[in-house]
């Protein structure tokens, strides 16, 4: 089992107060904290090895750029990706599904075809789509989702078509908590030889992630949200499809030979990795997927379904609290109303207990619109969370209900 105690004594950050109480940070679906051994990482770097990759050919140059290609090898045996340059570093997930909503658009998607994105996609695997749809005159079709949150599997063998060029469906819903199931999307998409693109930004960090496996096209995650710094991302891409679509961004660094009349583009990965790229931040992600695994990532999807079960058991027994997302398999967050209240005032009164939570749309307007409600309380959890934060949260909702009576 894994040791919490001894986990917490490694994000400093978790032993602070918020206004003189212990702070429960239930925010882990907007960012993460950051353990020790990331940011001990990130100081040796900047205070021993810091230089720009790629570009000098002095000591310190050169230990940098290993570095970078040695945080890309992690990533790669992380994902368990075929090759080493099927890893690009991003800024992050939606710079990610900006990069293929634009390349793989150009090259692939023409007037009249369809992309599938589904009820509960985050805005950022929406917009840079609609985007791709009014720039090719192609249609965005949605899949839709039954009452608990899962999407109704039906709806989308029956959407899927000759005329869809890409799916691009979340891995796990940030506000609902869903796990899709993708291996399954991806089996009938390419029967219907069809690419899935899954946003993997809220289900990396609580569920392994075998891209050679689950056999998708493309998976998208950030740093930040998987115990890294903020504005370092990563787009795994199949060779082929990377290979065959034309550079997102221009610079320095993506081209080989550049001339007035016309420029040549680098080899993978770098053709789309244009200018300076977040070198530090890569350097950060490699040591927090180290940290990670040697704690092992099924022992953390093991303990954070035990708190998540937890977590409903509590939750369900405050009358007048009703849970948004009931789907049979649900990861770690859970959004909830309470009857009268309005959600940012709850998670305002939550603050003052030191209880952190987000409040609002999640960028998740069109499912909100679909529950017919204005926005959530979501409490999200991590593997340095506890029962006896649970019960805290628990205790503290009590109080804004007496309180709001
Ligand atoms: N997408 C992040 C969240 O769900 C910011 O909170």
């Amino acid at each position: 089992m894994l040791d919490v105690n001894k986990i917490r004594n490694d994000f400093p950050i978790l032993s602070q107060k918020a206004y003189n109480k212990p702070l429960v940070y239930l925010d882990n679906g907007a960012t993460t904290q950051k353990p020790q051994f990331v940011l001990d990482k990130i100081n040796k770097f900047y205070s021993s090895q810091n230089s720009n990759i790629h570009r000098g050919a002095h000591y310190l140059s050169e230990q940098a750029t290993a570095e970078y290609e040695k945080a890309r090898l992690t990533i790669k045996q992380f994902v368990n990706a075929n090759h080493l340059h099927e890893i690009i570093f991003t800024k992050g997930t939606t710079d990610s599904i900006n990069l293929v909503a634009f390349s793989y658009g150009e090259k692939f998607v023409n007037e009249g075809d369809e992309i599938l994105v589904s009820e509960m996609e985050h805005h950022s695997n929406i917009v840079p789509w609609q985007l791709l749809c009014e720039r090719k005159n192609a249609t965005l079709k949605v899949i839709p989702i039954n009452d608990a949150g899962e999407l109704i599997m039906s709806e989308f063998e029956k959407l899927i078509n000759k005329n869809t060029k890409l799916v691009a469906v979340t891995h796990v819903s940030n506000t609902l908590g869903t796990i899709n199931p993708i291996k399954e999307i991806i089996r009938v998409a390419h029967k219907n030889n069809v690419p899935v693109l899954i946003d993997g930004a809220q289900g990396i960090q609580h569920t392994k992630v075998n891209v050679q496996e689950l056999d998708c096209d493309f998976y998208a995650f950030s740093g930040h949200k998987i115990y890294a710094e903020t504005g370092i991302g990563i787009l795994y891409g199949k060779e082929k499809y990377l290979n065959s679509m034309p550079p997102y961004q221009g610079g320095g660094n993506m081209v080989d030979i550049v001339s007035f009349e016309k420029t040549t583009y680098n080899e993978l990965p770098h053709k789309f990795e244009a200018g300076t790229t977040n070198f530090g931040g890569a350097i950060s992600l490699s040591a927090a997927l180290q940290y990670i695994s040697n704690i092992g990532i099924d022992k953390i999807s093991e303990y954070e379904l035990d708190l998540l079960n937890y977590a409903t058991e509590k939750l369900s027994e405050i009358e007048g609290l009703v849970i948004y997302g009931t789907a049979n398999n649900k990861s770690s967050a859970i959004s909830f109303l309470l009857d009268g209240i309005h959600h940012y005032d709850v998670g305002v009164m939550l603050d003052k207990t030191g209880v952190a939570v987000r409040t609002g749309t999640h960028c998740n307007q069109p499912l909100m619109k679909r529950l017919g409600i204005t926005g959530t309380v979501r409490a999200s959890f991590s593997f340095y969370n506890t029962k006896e934060e649970v019960d805290i949260l628990c205790n503290s909702i009590n109080r804004v209900k007496q309180i709001f009576s």
